[in-house]
């Protein structure tokens, strides 16, 4: 007997795989494969959400309103035009199903974030992707593939897996450029890290466009990613557009309370910032010491490039460091099979992982 036949488009989705967080025997393992923060979420995260065991069975605020209100007050937002999600997976699939259908196309650019063409194809909908420079987007590239079929066009600045970004001028050059139906969602899952004087979160051209939106998550920085909590900000017509196709309690009772928690404890923030701060450019420059091609990032994470062949390329590090404890991330559903994208853990995490790199790089390989 055949199964029922799914809407065109599903069966090309290859199920996204999140990052291992074990690996064989028992010996505590140095997670790197999911851009977490090492730091945990904020203790008033946990007590508020250690407090609501005990209304489990009461539906959430389908309209998750404090948790906006605090938003908008962090972010100088107006409350009324922020949408929050479960998740910003949840918000990205939310906008393709609500903007694109069967023949519609999603555009992205080469080594953009994965959720982008599952959530095209799950929508019926084309992914189309545009080449970048250097493992960077490539706003003229991106702009020559849009056609009259173009809904949306996705930027993850910084981007997840490369860590490149756009500046604030290129990115009001790609509105610029994009006509008027199109939308620009720009995804900043991880602005909170990105501390460049030209980057650019896309807040302000999402404030004061019909036609733009920016993506938040609390899963990085605020440390919340169990929880699945992130929000958007978009104009009135989206937002009305979002609040339409959204499930009435999207976003979990504990997840609001987390979060508004998490926003109030700016010391945890920052400390996870500073910890970014030491410890990204520190595994950079380690990596790049052993020869390896480190990819500059305004993330949480690196993008490592190893050599072909010899023993010594992506696949065969994944292996050493997987044998040691250290879980890094694979890199070939992003077309880049000749890197591992490493997340900055604890400082002994950090430590573990350069030794083990280390031991890689001057080990005989098996021939
Ligand atoms: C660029 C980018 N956008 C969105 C997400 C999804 O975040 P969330 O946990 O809020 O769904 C991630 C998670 O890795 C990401 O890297």
């Amino acid at each position: 007997m055949s199964s029922p036949r799914p809407r065109p488009g599903i069966l090309e989705i290859v199920p996204y795989v999140g990052g291992k967080s074990a690996v064989g025997g028992s010996a505590p393992v140095a997670k790197l494969s999911s851009n977490e923060s090492p730091l945990g979420p904020s203790p008033r995260a946990m007590e508020a959400y250690r407090k609501l065991v005990v209304d489990l069975h009461r539906y959430p605020d389908g309209g998750s309103a404090q948790l906006r209100h605090a938003i908008a007050r962090r972010q100088n937002l107006d409350p009324e035009l922020i949408v929050c999600g479960a998740g910003s997976d949840e918000l990205i699939s939310l906008l393709v199903r609500a903007y694109a259908g069967p023949g519609d196309e999603v555009l992205y650019s080469r080594h953009g974030f994965l959720m982008y063409p599952l959530a095209a194809l799950s929508a019926g909908a084309v992914p189309v992707t545009a080449p970048e420079l250097g493992l960077r987007a490539d706003v003229d590239a991106l702009l020559s593939k849009v056609t009259s079929r173009t809904r949306l066009v996705f930027l993850a600045n910084p981007n997840n897996p490369t860590g490149s970004y756009l500046t604030g001028a290129e990115l009001q050059r790609l509105r610029e450029g994009l006509p008027t139906d199109v939308i620009l969602a720009v995804d900043a899952a991880y602005a909170e890290y990105a501390e460049a004087e030209d980057y650019d979160s896309g807040l302000d051209l999402a404030r004061s466009s019909p036609n733009t939106v920016m993506l938040r998550t609390f899963s990085k920085l605020y440390g919340l990613a169990a929880l699945r909590l992130g929000w958007l900000t978009a104009a009135p017509g989206m937002v009305d557009v979002l609040n339409r196709v959204r499930g009435p309690f999207n976003v979990s009772l504990p997840a609001q309370a987390a979060g508004v928690a998490a926003l109030a404890d700016e010391a945890h923030a920052e400390a996870a910032r500073v910890h970014n701060r030491t410890w990204l450019p520190w595994v950079s420059r380690e990596l790049a010491t052993l020869g390896l091609h480190v990819h500059p990032s305004l993330g949480n994470f690196v993008l490592v490039e190893f050599p072909k062949g010899a023993g010594r390329d992506a696949a065969a590090a994944n292996a050493y460091l997987e044998a040691e404890g250290v879980i890094p991330r694979q890199m070939g559903a992003y077309g880049l099979p000749d890197c591992l994208r490493i997340s900055i853990g604890l400082e002994p995490e950090n430590r573990r992982l350069v030794a083990a790199l280390a031991g890689f790089m001057t080990h005989r390989p098996h021939s």
